[in-house]
């Protein structure tokens, strides 16, 4: 039964002490939260990896990415755990090394690999935060950052002032709606087909390039429609609509603002009481804020339920078993299961990538 995983978890948490940290990620189910020592956005949880060195074991609650990033921020005694490896995310698959190396080398045909009177080189990578370590070692070691959605300006920002241009991936949205409130207009912003490369008829488009794009997007807030938004202004009149960057730019522009999982919750909890949100992200998040907050409306833009079917595919089941591992029940010997490791030839560029990204200042 629920509760009795739960107490399975408290008990093989209470053994381990503080031996073992529990990060979570807001997506994350409530029967695995309730468990975690850090809940947080992506960025937060990247930070808490480093506030706790001395324990052995990291098990994060959330998706294969965020899990490689930990294991890259944490020190190379402690293991990150993934309690089920099978939680990965559709939109950090959309891109992969071999082809953003071969959009990197058209990008280099075409702009060339020389800096400008100012030092800027033609074209600086950036990756959304999910992307697997090898991109964010791609980026290391072409002069590139990783930037998460609560901080994409300042990393844009930090990429302009080196580069003339910018490569963003994967996440198409992110990437647009970024660069479009920092004021590059749309037609300086060109999407990379695999299908059709770069240079010939699309040269002097990509002439003034400011952002190239990548074709990635999270099947959860591609859901997300301009029509939800207008049922929600007519049915609830004043309606506040706040929507994670990664929907679609119409959307976002239709909403009264956009921003990180940690800003939605921000924003809820510093609203007068009596306010009505309408939310456009996952709907564990949702709900949670829900329940958080009866002193307002809170409800989900999408009608239809929408979770993030691999953050989901954590379960309680699954952190009591990594846990009891770790512990070694049932006349078990210790051991870690379901580690992540990123292969130290990712390694150490892919460090440096997270490490500019942490050391950015707006
Ligand atoms: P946040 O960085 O806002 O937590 O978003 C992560 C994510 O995967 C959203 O889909
Ligand atoms: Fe990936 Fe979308 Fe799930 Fe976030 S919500 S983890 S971007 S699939």
């Amino acid at each position: 039964t629920p509760e009795e995983l739960a107490a399975r978890i408290r008990s093989a948490k209470a053994t381990l002490g503080d031996r073992v940290v529990i990060l979570g990620h807001f997506y994350q189910r409530d029967e695995v939260l309730q468990h975690a020592d850090f809940v947080g956005d992506s960025f937060q949880l990247a930070q808490a990896t480093k506030s706790r060195p001395e324990a052995e074991a990291i098990v994060f609650c959330g998706v294969h990415f965020m899990a490689e990033t930990a294991d890259l921020l944490s020190g190379p005694e402690q293991a990150v755990i993934l309690p089920n490896l099978a939680a990965g995310c559709s939109m950090a698959d959309m891109a992969d090394l071999d082809s953003v190396t071969e959009c990197w080398e058209q990008l280099e045909d075409l702009y060339g690999t020389q800096a400008d009177a100012s030092g800027r080189v033609p074209v600086i990578p950036v990756t959304y935060m999910n992307s697997s370590a090898a991109l964010k070692a791609f980026c290391g070691e072409h002069g590139g950052i990783v930037c998460t959605s609560s901080n994409a300006q300042t990393v844009l920002g930090w990429a302009f002032e080196r580069g003339q241009r910018v490569l963003f991936f994967p996440d198409q949205h992110l990437g647009r709606n970024t660069a479009k409130a920092m004021g590059v207009p749309l037609e300086q912003m060109p999407m990379w087909n695999p299908r059709k490369p770069l240079g010939g008829s699309t040269a002097t488009e990509l002439d003034d390039a400011r952002v190239i794009l990548w074709h990635g997007f999270c099947s959860v807030h591609r859901r997300f429609t301009v029509d939800q938004i207008t049922q929600a202004r007519q049915t609830h009149p004043g309606v506040n609509v706040i929507v994670h960057p990664e929907c679609p730019m119409a959307v976002v522009d239709a909403a009264d603002s956009a921003g990180s999982t940690d800003f939605i919750g921000k924003a809820i909890a510093a609203a007068p009481a009596g306010s009505t949100f309408a939310i456009g992200t996952e709907i564990n998040l949702v709900q949670r804020l829900a329940a958080q907050h009866p002193e307002h409306t809170i409800f989900c833009l999408d009608p239809v339920i929408c979770p993030c079917s691999t953050m989901y595919r954590i379960h309680a089941g699954y952190l009591a078993w990594v846990l009891e591992g770790l512990v070694g029940v049932d006349g078990r010997a210790p051991e870690v299961l379901n580690r992540i490791q990123v292969p130290a030839s990712d390694a150490v560029h892919a460090e440096v990538a997270l490490e500019r990204m942490l050391a950015a200042r707006p």
